[in-house]
Formats: C-alpha cells, structure tokens, sequence
C-alpha cells in the first residue's frame, strides 16, 4: 500500500467542545502522522474558495457561515492508504449515518456540524494541501 498524504479540518463544533485532542488521538491510533497543523480562523473567502465545488449546493452558503464561526484545526495526515483511511476514520458525512466508533457517530452534532472533514480523493488531497501548507510547513 502506498504512503499518501491527506488534509483534515477539524471543524469549529469540534474545537468549540475542546475535542481536538480527542480527534487526533483516533488518527494517531489508526496509524496516521499529523505531519502539518494549524488552528485557524477562516475568512469568508477561504471557506467559500476552500468549498468552491459545492458553490451551487443548498447548503453552500450555511456550511461557509459554520465554518467562519469558530477556529478549526487544518492538518495534514500521512499513512498508509491515508485518504481512504481517513475517511473511514471519520464515518460517513451525515453523523446519524456513521458506523459506530467514528468520529462523527461519536462526536459530530448534525450533518453541517460534523466535526470534520477530509479529502476525498488523492488528487483533492494534493490541492487541499496545498490550499492551506507550504512545504516548509510540513514536516514528516
Ligand atoms: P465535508 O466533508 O466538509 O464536505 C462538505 C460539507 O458540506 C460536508 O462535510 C458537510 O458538513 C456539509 N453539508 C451540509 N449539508 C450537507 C448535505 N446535505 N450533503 C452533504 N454535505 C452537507
């Protein structure tokens, strides 16, 4: 399996409920490094480019509003298959659909509010990363 790199946001519920050491912890014991983090406070701008994909979704313009609402931890992730064990690190997006043990059955608090997001494919990984790190922010 090959070594990927992988962005993670912890999301503002999370950080508002001191969650972030909790969450880190369920990466550190699946195997994951966080080889890059930050505690940010996004402006509208970040969060509507960062969420540019879902711009003509319904729910684009309260997911931009929550995600301006409280500091959230960005991070990147190294492992192992890294992507895809994150997500299943996470469970599914919407928290009453997640398997049991997930961070979002476990902690998120509605589907917008769901504690946190990660990349969903290699190639959105690389720009994800890229969106919030620079090299010299990355340290493996
Ligand atoms: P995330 O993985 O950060 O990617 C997009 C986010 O939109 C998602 O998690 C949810 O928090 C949020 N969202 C809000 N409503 C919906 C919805 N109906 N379907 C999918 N995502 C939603």
């Amino acid at each position: 399996m090959a070594i990927e790199r992988t962005l993670s946001i912890i999301k503002p519920d999370a950080t508002r409920r001191n969650l972030t050491g909790k969450i880190n912890a369920r990466f550190e014991d699946a195997g994951l490094r966080i080889i890059g983090q930050r505690r940010v406070r996004l402006s509208r701008e970040q969060a509507e480019a960062f969420y540019a994909v879902h711009r003509a979704r319904p729910f684009f313009n309260d997911l931009c509003s929550f995600m301006v609402s409280g500091p959230v931890v960005v991070q990147v992730l190294e492992g192992e298959n890294a992507v895809a064990k994150n997500r299943e690190i996470m469970g599914a997006t919407d928290p009453a659909k997640a398997a049991p043990g997930t961070i979002r059955k476990d902690f998120a608090e509605s589907i917008e509010a769901n504690s946190a997001h990660g990349s969903d494919s290699l190639d959105n990984a690389k720009q994800e990363i890229a969106f919030f790190f620079s090299g010299l922010d990355i340290v493996p």
